[in-house]
């Protein structure tokens, strides 16, 4: 039976509680930390008792009306690389113009998708420090935002290739490919996901169609895209994420489990057309369907971690820092051992403690030396908010020091504009 709680309330609540929350920083362990530590013998085996207790909510439905009816973006709204993003721009649960803060997006993404507040945070505080502006905290989810002072003012994310967005994307171009554009929808990208589902039957893009839809997208820009660069932030860990949130996020939860078939899928992306030769991308009108009820649990860092690893299963290269090296089918990967001095070990990231450990200290310690703005080391604004939206909600305990040693990354002349 649906739930009675609406979002419009629960988000209300949702955000008094944060407020609260993250006003300090508790040393417990998250929940994250509690679920990865059970999973002793299969990494990629979600433990049964904590599958059971999150599962056991009913459906939550999802208001597409009044106050969250859909409308297209108007001129001058922003929208970006991000389908997820776009839809609750789309209908208000983030504002309509595009331009959001830190807490807007992690937030909305719990409201309405279940994002994990650890990984909405993770996601929105990397957001803020590299897209947007740490002072304000505004961000945008597509083009510029101006920051104060002048400080962190940037494209948003749609300007950030490397930075945040990057090459293999799931329906996204590669930006060389594409004269820069990385945030179009890029109709042949959406084509070879949704054909993994044969006509005319609905169909299911559980993880599995992903894994094979990850191969093809990873293979197409080694082969198509001689600058292709696949970098420690944006390849690792942006370029699963935006796989496996298509399953993970956009899955009708109905009567009988998570099910994303074709319409939803396409509602999500902003595309129409009944069959594939009439596939048509509109952008900009990503929409959350009707009768959609979104996942009942968070989705937590660990979650994301556990399927980011389990798509490099079959395809271990997805664990590794690289790109082509000025010609297609250059692949040239470099040792994430080699690169961190052994401390992170492609074999030491597939405990997904340690994966989680990664991502932490990427934003917490490699992040800094990135943007390289003295008033953020004065103000301390990285600790600051790592330490307001991602401690609240995940313990980073025993991560061993990240330093990457980025000397090797002059191979690849795809890199520009990664910071590295
Ligand atoms: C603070 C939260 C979020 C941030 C900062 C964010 C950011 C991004 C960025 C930068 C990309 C481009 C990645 C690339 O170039 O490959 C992207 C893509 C994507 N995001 Fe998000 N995202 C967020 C939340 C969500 C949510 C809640 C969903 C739920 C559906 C989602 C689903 C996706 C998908 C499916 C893609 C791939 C799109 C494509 O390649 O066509 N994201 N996101």
């Amino acid at each position: 039976m649906p739930s009675t709680v609406k979002p419009g309330l629960f988000t209300g609540l949702l955000r008094i509680l944060l407020f609260s929350t993250l006003l300090i920083a508790i040393s417990a362990p998250s929940t994250a930390q509690a679920i990865s530590n059970s999973s002793q013998n299969c990494p990629f085996a979600k433990p049964a008792s904590t599958t059971a207790s999150k599962r056991a909510i009913q459906q939550i439905p999802i208001d597409v009306e009044g106050e969250h009816e859909f409308r297209m973006p108007q001129k001058g709204d922003r929208r970006g690389p991000c389908p997820g993003l776009n839809s609750l721009a789309n209908h208000g649960y983030l504002p309509r113009s595009g331009i959001i803060t830190t807490l807007d997006a992690i937030v909305a993404c719990q409201a309405v998708f279940g994002m994990g507040l650890d990984l909405g945070g993770f996601l929105s505080v990397y957001a803020t420090l590299i897209d947007g502006d740490p002072l304000s905290l505004d961000w945008s989810i597509g083009g510029s935002v101006h920051g104060l002072l002048g400080i962190g003012s940037s494209d948003g994310l749609s300007g950030s290739h490397n930075k945040y967005e990057s090459d293999a994307s799931s329906g996204r171009g590669d930006a060389f490919l594409h004269g820069g554009d990385a945030s179009t929808l890029q109709l042949n990208n959406f084509k070879s996901l949704y054909k993994l589902q044969p006509d005319p039957s609905p169909g299911n893009y559980d993880l599995n169609v992903i894994a094979e839809h990850r191969k093809a997208t990873f293979n197409y820009s080694k082969m198509n895209n001689p600058n292709f660069f696949y970098g420690p932030f944006s390849g690792v860990i942006v370029s699963q994420a935006a796989h496996t949130f298509i399953t993970r996020f956009m899955s009708n939860n109905t009567e009988n489990g998570p099910v994303l078939d074709k319409a939803v899928l396409k509602s999500f992306f902003g595309v129409v057309g009944d069959s594939l030769d009439k596939l048509q991308v509109i952008p900009g009108s990503e929409r959350i369907p009707e009768n959609w009820y979104r996942r009942p649990d968070d989705h937590l860092l660990v979650d994301f971690a556990l399927d980011a690893l389990s798509l490099q299963l079959s395809m271990p290269e997805l664990l590794s820092i690289g790109g082509n090296t000025g010609k297609v089918n250059s692949f040239t990967p470099l040792d994430i051992g080699n690169l961190t001095g052994g401390v992170y070990s492609a074999q030491r990231l597939t405990d997904p403690d340690i994966f989680v450990c990664y991502m932490f200290q990427l934003i917490s310690n490699v992040l800094p030396d990135l943007i390289k703005t003295p008033v953020l080391d004065i103000l301390g604004i990285v600790g600051r908010l790592v330490g307001q939206f991602i401690l609240p909600h995940y313990s980073p305990q025993g991560c061993p020091a990240l330093t990457l040693d980025t000397s090797k990354f002059g191979i690849y002349p795809g890199r520009q504009g990664s910071g590295f």
